[in-house]
């Protein structure tokens, strides 16, 4: 709007003017009456799209996953999950606090998980061991620059959990990213699954919410827990107005996105700061070497250029659908002057 490129997330888009009049026209009702026909008709269509029976409508992306750990895992067993996954390292220890299970933490290269890693991970249920219930992976995996879980790597992950009787869970945050780079429609990609939320408030560019998606028994144990924790709303067809248009209108862009991350890791070539393979989706990581990483992210912050730092020598930039080629391109080459000049 200001000239400002915003690289720090993909949650930080605003609502379209064709989103706003989605939500401006949206058909509402009270959906703790499960009477919002705006509610009923998102939760159908994620439902199909994931092929799942049913799905839930939540405020958040944590609070889908707290959901899930509540009705796919059972208190007092492990949640096997990669190291750097966000349930367990982004959820202000929920899992442990309301779900009342650990995490076993799987380490992984670029944070695609090892199926023998997993199979020699997951304890059985015995007397004097802590069981694993649920076994989740991260779709696209934040923490670990977008990467994607190919299909096989996800059959045989969560293949190994179910020929253990092990429930399977997909953090599904960014699946339409993944699904997007695979060229595999997202019900393909989580047929293992017991369980998967997606987010709307992120690469779909919706203002508020994630769905819940599994079977119908699960979902419908997670709309109690939801009441539970307080996420049970009234008018929210606003809300799915958005999440209705996203689907509709705001997948099939993901590609640019993708294609706008390329664009930077390609500037950025040549500088040794970024590793162009880890670009898979819309997010790029950028190692600032000997530099202080929050110091560089201020300093472009100076020229209106807005980039998460995610540690002492690491630049999180993600691409969405309120920034264009132009920009990528303007904050790619501020960054790669940025690392000649000091570096
Ligand atoms: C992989 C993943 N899961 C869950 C979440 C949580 O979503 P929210 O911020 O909507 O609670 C995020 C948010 O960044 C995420 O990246």
């Amino acid at each position: 709007v200001d000239g400002t490129v915003d690289l720090r997330s993909d949650t930080v888009t605003r609502p379209t003017r064709r989103m706003r009049a989605a939500i401006a026209e949206a058909e509402v009702g009270d959906d703790v009456y499960g009477e919002d026909p705006t509610v009923n008709r998102l939760e159908a269509m994620a439902a199909e799209r994931c092929g799942k029976e049913a799905a839930l409508l939540c405020p958040s992306g944590v609070m889908a996953n707290q959901l899930a750990l509540r009705t796919l895992a059972r208190p007092g067993t492990e949640v096997l999950v990669e190291a750097d996954a966000h349930l367990v390292n982004y959820e202000d220890g929920a899992g442990a606090v309301l779900g009342g299970v650990q995490f076993r933490t799987v380490p992984s290269e670029r944070g695609v998980l090892d199926p023998e890693a997993v199979a020699a991970a997951i304890r059985p249920d015995a007397y004097h061991l802590t069981p694993t219930s649920l076994v989740a992976i991260e779709q696209t995996h934040n923490r670990r620059g977008g990467t994607v879980t190919p299909l096989e790597r996800v059959r045989a992950i969560l293949g190994e959990a179910r020929e253990r009787g092990v429930a399977t869970y997909v953090d599904g945050a960014r699946i339409f990213n993944a699904s997007a780079a695979l060229g595999i429609p997202v019900a393909g990609l989580v047929e293992d699954a017991d369980g998967l939320m997606f987010s709307l408030s992120k690469g779909l560019g919706c203002p508020v919410g994630s769905v819940l998606v599994g079977s119908q028994d699960a979902i419908e144990r997670a709309r109690l827990w939801r009441r539970r924790y307080g996420g049970a709303m009234r008018q929210a067809g606003v809300l799915a107005a958005a999440g209705i248009h996203a689907l509709e209108h705001h997948v099939d862009r993901l590609a640019e996105d993708h294609a706008n991350a390329r664009r930077i890791a390609d500037e950025l070539d040549g500088t040794g700061a970024v590793e162009a393979e880890r670009v898979e989706t819309n997010m790029v990581y950028v190692d600032t070497g000997t530099l202080d990483a929050p110091a560089v992210a201020s300093q472009l912050a100076e020229d209106g250029i807005l980039v998460g730092a995610l540690g002492p020598a690491t630049l999180r930039l993600v691409t969405h659908l309120d920034v264009d080629t132009d920009a990528c391109v303007r904050a790619a080459r501020a960054i790669g002057e940025l690392l000649s000049a000091f570096g």
